[in-house]
């Protein structure tokens, strides 16, 4: 099978990109490499073409391929929160181009969407909850799953659509929380917590995430959705407290900073069609949290260029009235 995978310069699509490779895919990956995308992520062995995934013409000129995996997209919260058009172009308009390629070549086209979906919720999740975003990121992948499954509906498209759960693991852009605090704790920069800090999110490793959509992507049913949580439901003050411990660093680093606007208090999830399909998570969290942290302390070289330039703009724009 060759698989086109958008995004695959990118944190989980990279390591979707190896997986496939290593099961002996032929993989071909489109990514406009944004802040977020560097084509050191890619794999060798892997075509890479740069190119945008709401241009049809960029993903057409992409050549032959049997699937396409959905990764690319603006992913982060608070950069929604400052600026939400290019969400909305990437992540609705892109899932329709996708859409609309998948259909024309009859190919199967996985949409990697998020638990953000279902907004805050006080019960697990199963598919068929309603779809109440919260964020400018979290609306827009809801419309991208909803162009994806208007197209099922309408044109008989064969797709899927995935909903991970917070994910963790190497190579993740030093935005997320978990790799800004342990980088910020390496550096014994200060780790700036959101408001009380107990809210909620089910952390899920970067390679039982990507087993989850290879899964879907062999076995699920067209039209069909599916959740995928690790049910590793943990504070975020618990996960910080955790990350000074793991680097060594000073406790006092941690500081309650004003909230992010209209945050989500608990993200849970309900899995079991994805397990009824044959997936279980395989990494527990103290592992694979301990693992992340090492990677980062011995892989300086990859964070620090990340850390510099349009980063620092957006680390001020993003932290520094909280931080005063
Ligand atoms: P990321 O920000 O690390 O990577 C996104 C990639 O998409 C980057 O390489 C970027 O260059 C590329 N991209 C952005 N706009 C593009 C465009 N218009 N055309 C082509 N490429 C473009 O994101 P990630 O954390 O790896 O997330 C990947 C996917 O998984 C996203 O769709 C996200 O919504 C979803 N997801 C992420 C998580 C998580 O916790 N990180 C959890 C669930 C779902
Ligand atoms: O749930 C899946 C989603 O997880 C993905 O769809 C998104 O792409 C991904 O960014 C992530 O969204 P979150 O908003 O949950 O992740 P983030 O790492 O930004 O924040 C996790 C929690 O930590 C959240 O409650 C906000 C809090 N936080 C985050 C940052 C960056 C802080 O307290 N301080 C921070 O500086």
């Amino acid at each position: 099978m060759r698989v086109l995978v958008t995004g695959g310069a990118g944190f989980i699509g990279s390591h979707f990109a190896e997986r496939l490779l290593k099961a002996g895919e032929d993989v071909v990956v489109l990514d406009l490499l944004t802040y977020a995308g560097d084509e050191a992520n890619v794999p060798q062995r892997v075509e890479f073409r740069r190119g945008d995934v709401a241009s049809k013409a960029d993903v057409e000129a992409v050549g032959e391929f049997d699937a396409i995996v959905n990764f690319a997209a603006e992913s982060h919260v608070d950069r929604s929160i400052l600026g939400p058009h290019d969400f909305a172009r990437t992540d609705v308009l892109g899932a329709l181009a996708l859409a609309e390629v998948a259909r024309e070549r009859d190919v199967r086209l996985v949409q990697v969407s998020t638990d953000e979906v279902y907004g805050d919720v006080t019960e697990p999740a199963a598919e068929k909850a309603p779809l109440r975003p919260s964020s400018p990121y979290s609306a827009a992948k809801a419309g991208g799953d909803l162009q994806v499954l208007a197209a099922v509906r309408t044109y008989g498209l064969d797709a899927c659509v995935t909903r991970g759960s917070n994910t963790y693991g190497p190579r993740q852009y030093p935005e997320k929380l978990i790799p800004l605090f342990v980088t910020n704790a390496l550096d014994g920069e200060p780790l700036p917590l959101y408001g009380d800090g107990r809210q909620v999110r089910d952390w899920l490793h970067v390679e039982d995430h990507c087993a989850a959509i290879e899964l879907v992507l062999r076995e699920g049913a067209p039209g069909e959705v599916y959740n995928a949580g690790a049910g590793e439901e943990h504070e975020n003050v618990e996960l910080a407290h955790r990350i000074l411990g793991l680097t060594g660093a000073d406790p006092s680093l941690l500081r309650h900073v004003e909230d992010r606007p209209g945050h989500d208090r608990r993200y849970s999830l309900d899995s079991s069609k994805l397990r009824a399909l044959g997936w279980k998570p395989e990494k527990a969290f103290d592992k694979g949290l301990e693992e992340t942290v090492d990677w980062y302390r011995e892989n300086r070289a990859w964070w620090k260029p990340r850390k510099s330039g349009e980063y620092r703009a957006y680390y001020e724009r993003q932290y520094a009235e909280r931080l005063r």
